[in-house]
């Protein structure tokens, strides 16, 4: 097949775009970022033989196109009715699409990342996945072809070199990742048009930064939201009272307390049941006073009911999603519902208001937005349903996939207008949605098979650009038991967002819920993570202004170790901490691999040498922390919640490695501000160089515009 016109556009020498026809009324925009190619510095296009695009790089071949002319093969001729009746499925959806984009494996070996939230391996070739935002409460696994996210952004090791590729539609489409044939990877879509973004760099760093030019910037929380969060589906007035008091009393950080559907009245959005939770506006006051703030849950469905504000008012600006010209009323939790526009500028406007008014009515710190996909109970939105939008007719079709995304950016302008960082979460979410909120996996269970999953998952988010994303520790669904439940605090210790929640129904799963052991486990992981907080939280700025993953796979810092390219249970929280978490049931020891380098264990300050396996004792109340010799990490110590105005020193860890007699120093560049406002955003904050010395602690201010006095202190 001779391949029509194709057209190459150089967006700077890390970023390529290749099309047909080029789509740019896109309902999210992209960055342009700064065209600086040079031409020495410029990739050779090339062709082969059948017209499709061939890229080089210093002579050699990075990335060539393989150009899909065919369907998939036929279907086998099987009667499928006998397995159907014992409940099997059709687990192969082979049809044919109107745009097709091939593109070619280069070997074996090769490697596919990305796809945001799938329940899988770092690496997914081999499996086929669908970007179809769906709410789907049973257990998801690796060939669940489509969760909460579509994130259409892959990148491929090919031996030594590295290449992402970003699909810029939010219509569904299908990544085929060698399932079909195991060497070509494919694009296709029924709606989408062929136009693809090709990012090229001499690692993966470089080709997620790339990526990260074009999606950022992400959101930047505030510091507390990387305090622990505890939730339920649903917590009473009285069981929260509860739960704060204990934390207080026994010194158990905490910093936001989740209040699920069953605070609203009949579900009705932005209203309070006042007999579920009789003193709200005096309970978010007290927990406000006491360093804990409130998050409720707001989905976007609209309980259809006459007389009802928020139904009356947006049915008066026409604001809810139509079939032919009529209200479209589907089902969700408060029986028929309708689907807010938010498409529409006035929509937006107006949700954004009661969200303000809301918040302040009841001193409520932060949202969290579920149910966007938009999830529906009779049946997925048919594909024609109007979305009226403000410059032309949105369809169901092109809308589904952004819908969380609009929703999001919504209710974070109701924070930003006050110049407050947003406290919003999201469980949809597109490409583009870090922009505006933080963001969780949705509906996992109890079981280690999650736990495990949580690793990789929250990897590869950080990859595609959604650095402050987090699992619902313990797991959501099904009853945890007490060992799950500590592996599983130890081993997301340093993911971006921390909350446990739990489902309706299951076994309670708060810190005290299994007996004394537990309890003082957990809650020496819990003052653990809160040590780590200035830490993490310079990580959060990195990520945020450089698009450097916080929570990231071995891969990313160590691209020519062929060993490190599969390793799901360990994590790089930032270039030199390795966490090695034990992830199995009844393991006291596990095998650890560690980098080229010397690491120095965080507990007992032993010293190994890098580039190969050990294997580490770590008995229930313990987890593998390794710091870089040399590295510099800076701590807070006695906080059980986190206030920047209450933190004035600064605890300096240095990884000293006693055959060096500690003389190796790895500088950190500490980032500081107040914290909560979007006052960064104008350069009001400080870099503080930590380097030590002497032994002592020295310090360089490379930046001084917010002007934190600091004291540091080497531990
Ligand atoms: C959805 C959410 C879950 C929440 C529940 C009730 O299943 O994913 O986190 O608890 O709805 O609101």
């Amino acid at each position: 097949m001779k391949i029509k016109e194709r057209y190459v556009e150089f967006v700077n020498e890390n970023i390529l775009r290749i099309y047909e026809k080029k789509n740019d009324t896109s309902l999210f925009g992209l960055n342009e970022p700064e065209r600086n190619v040079t031409v020495e510095k410029r990739p050779a296009v090339g062709r082969n033989a059948d017209g499709s695009i061939c890229i080089r790089r210093n002579g050699v071949t990075v990335f060539s196109e393989k150009a899909v002319d065919k369907d998939h093969a036929p279907e086998e001729k099987v009667n499928f009715d006998i397995a159907f009746k014992e409940g099997h499925k059709k687990s192969d959806n082979r049809r044919s699409y109107k745009t097709r984009i091939g593109i070619a494996l280069l070997g074996e070996e090769d490697k596919i990342y990305g796809l945001g939230d799938k329940a899988a391996f770092l690496n997914r070739r081999g499996y086929e996945y669908v970007s179809k935002n769906s709410d789907d409460p049973t257990q998801h696994n690796e060939t669940y072809r489509s969760l909460y996210k579509s994130v259409n952004f892959i990148m491929v090791n090919h031996d030594r070199t590295w290449y992402g590729v970003f699909y810029p539609s939010s219509y569904e489409c299908t990544f085929d990742l060698g399932k079909h044939d195991p060497d070509i990877l494919c694009i296709y879509s029924d709606k989408g048009e062929y136009d693809y973004y090709l990012f090229l760099g001499d690692s993966p760093l470089d080709i997620v930064r790339a990526y990260y030019s074009l999606v950022g910037p992400g959101i930047f929380t505030t510091m507390k939201f990387m305090g622990y969060h505890q939730s339920r589906w649903s917590y009473t007035d009285a069981e929260a009272h509860e739960l704060v008091r204990r934390h207080a009393e026994e010194d158990l950080p905490l910093d936001f307390i989740h209040f699920d559907i069953d605070y609203m009245d009949g579900y009705r959005v932005y209203t309070v049941n006042e007999n579920y939770v009789p003193e709200f506006k005096k309970t978010c006051e007290e927990f406000k006073k006491q360093g804990v703030g409130v998050i409720t849950i707001i989905d976007p469905a609209v309980k259809k009911d006459k007389g009802y504000s928020v139904y009356e008012e947006v049915k008066k600006i026409r604001g809810f999603a139509t079939l032919k010209g009529k209200e479209y009323v589907n089902e969700v939790w408060p029986g028929d519902a309708v689907y807010p526009d938010y498409f529409r500028k006035d929509v937006r406007d107006y949700f954004k208001n009661i969200t303000k008014k809301f918040m302040e009515k009841y001193g409520i710190t932060g949202i969290w937005g579920d149910m966007n996909e938009p999830a529906s109970f009779k049946g997925p939105l048919p594909e024609d349903v109007e979305f009226p939008g403000d410059e032309r007719m949105i369809l169901h079709d092109e809308a589904h996939n952004l819908y969380g995304e609009y929703m999001s950016r919504t209710l974070s302008e109701s924070f930003r207008e006050e110049n407050k960082r947003p406290t919003v979460i999201t469980r949809a979410a597109f490409a583009t949605t870090a922009r505006y909120t933080a963001s969780w996996n949705g509906d996992n269970q109890s079981l280690w098979d999650h736990l495990r999953t949580s690793l990789p998952q929250v990897m590869t988010m950080n990859l595609c650009g959604f650095f402050m994303n987090g699992v619902d520790v313990g797991g959501f669904g099904n009853d945890t038991t007490k060992e799950l439940l500590i592996r599983w605090l130890e081993a997301d210790i340093f993911m971006p967002y921390l909350r446990n929640h739990s489902a309706l129904g299951t076994k309670r799963q708060e810190p005290w819920s299994f007996g004394c052991e537990t309890y003082e486990i957990y809650k020496k992981f819990l003052r653990l993570r809160y040590e780590f907080i200035p830490y993490l939280y310079t990580l959060q700025w990195q990520a945020y202004k450089y698009g450097t993953p916080m929570f990231a796979p071995l891969f990313l810092y160590y691209p020519g170790d062929e060993r490190v390219k599969e390793i799901n249970d360990e994590v790089m929280v930032g270039d030199r901490i390795l966490h090695a978490p034990v992830v199995d049931q009844g393991e006291k020891r596990r095998v650890v691999y560690l980098p080229e380098g010397r690491w120095i264990d965080y507990f007992t300050g032993k010293a190994y040498d890098g580039g190969r396996d050990y294997i580490v004792d770590m008995p229930i109340d313990s987890t593998g922390i390794f710091v870089k010799a040399g590295a510099v990490i800076p701590l807070m110590k006695g906080k059980t919640y986190v206030d920047p105005k209450e933190i004035n020193e600064i605890f300096v860890y240095h990884a000293k490695d006693p055959e060096d007699r500690g003389d190796i120093c790895l500088p950190f560049d500490l980032h500081w501000d107040d914290g909560e406002s979007l006052d960064y955003e104008k350069g009001v904050y400080d870099t503080i160089k930590i380097k030590v010395g002497n032994g002592k602690a020295e310090i360089e201010r490379l930046k001084n515009d917010f002007g934190k006095e600091l004291r540091f202190t080497l531990l």
